[in-house]
């Protein structure tokens, strides 16, 4: 079983990119949370279901696997036995997703399957990244990160990663999903690492920095 590391934020804040990083230094596992409820969404959006229906979006739950890639080098993401890694970062499925993340039955089931692999893994440590790990997912986590960073910061680093994205989309995004969770204030205990006047390299070493204070396991690289 590995030790949890469990970071939320909104879209832009670095999570993901911060995420990868630190569990590449560490020899840890990656789970991305939101690329599961993407591949849903994809799944969905491809067979044409209701994405207001919750009993038809929870059906097709069991399309997506539920062994999710968890090396943070490769993260290619299936939906039976189609390749859907680049799909789930495109416009369409960015505007669906919210919708499916809302329906309580979904959360809870593609909640089950996210503590279930973090039981299975045997790497020292696990970081899984979302938007209610810190609460929900994994409350008792040893290390509990909000990632922040101020909207313009976070609208220009998403437009870095990804040509021609819709500042307005993202913002509308980040609104929806909050009303189903709360990301954008730490729950007690959770520590808020605001990067927004950190470099990259700096966000990696507070997260490290915290892994090393709060766990036992060794942070030195390579380990
Ligand atoms: O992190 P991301 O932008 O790839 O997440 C995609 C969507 O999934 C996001 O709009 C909110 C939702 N999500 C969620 O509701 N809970 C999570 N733990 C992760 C993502």
């Amino acid at each position: 079983m590995s030790v949890i590391v469990a970071i939320d934020g909104p879209a832009g804040s670095g999570k993901s990119s911060v995420s990868k990083a630190v569990a590449k230094q560490l020899g840890f596992g990656y789970l991305d949370t939101g690329a599961a409820y993407r591949c849903l969404a994809w799944a969905c959006l491809d067979s044409g279901v209701d994405l207001e229906e919750e009993d038809a979006v929870a059906h097709q739950l069991a399309t997506i696997a539920d062994d999710r890639p968890l090396n943070a080098g490769d993260q290619r993401h299936t939906v039976g036995s189609v390749d859907v890694t680049d799909a789930i970062r495109g416009p369409e499925v960015s505007a669906a997703v919210s919708q499916v993340a809302k329906h309580p039955r979904v959360r809870s089931g593609l909640n089950d399957s996210f503590r279930a692999l973090a039981a299975a893994d045997a790497r020292p440590g696990i970081i899984i990244e979302g938007r209610d790990i810190t609460t929900v997912v994994a409350p008792d986590a040893p290390v509990r990160i909000l990632l922040t960073a101020d909207e313009e910061t976070r609208i220009a680093r998403r437009q870095a990663e990804i040509d021609g994205v819709d500042a307005g989309a993202l913002i509308a995004r980040d609104r929806a999903d909050s009303k189903v969770v709360d990301f954008m204030s730490a729950a007690d205990g959770v520590w808020t690492l605001d990067t927004t006047r950190l470099s990259f390299d700096q966000s990696v070493e507070a997260v490290i920095d915290l892994i090393a204070r709060h766990t036992d396991i060794s942070t030195e690289a390579g380990q």
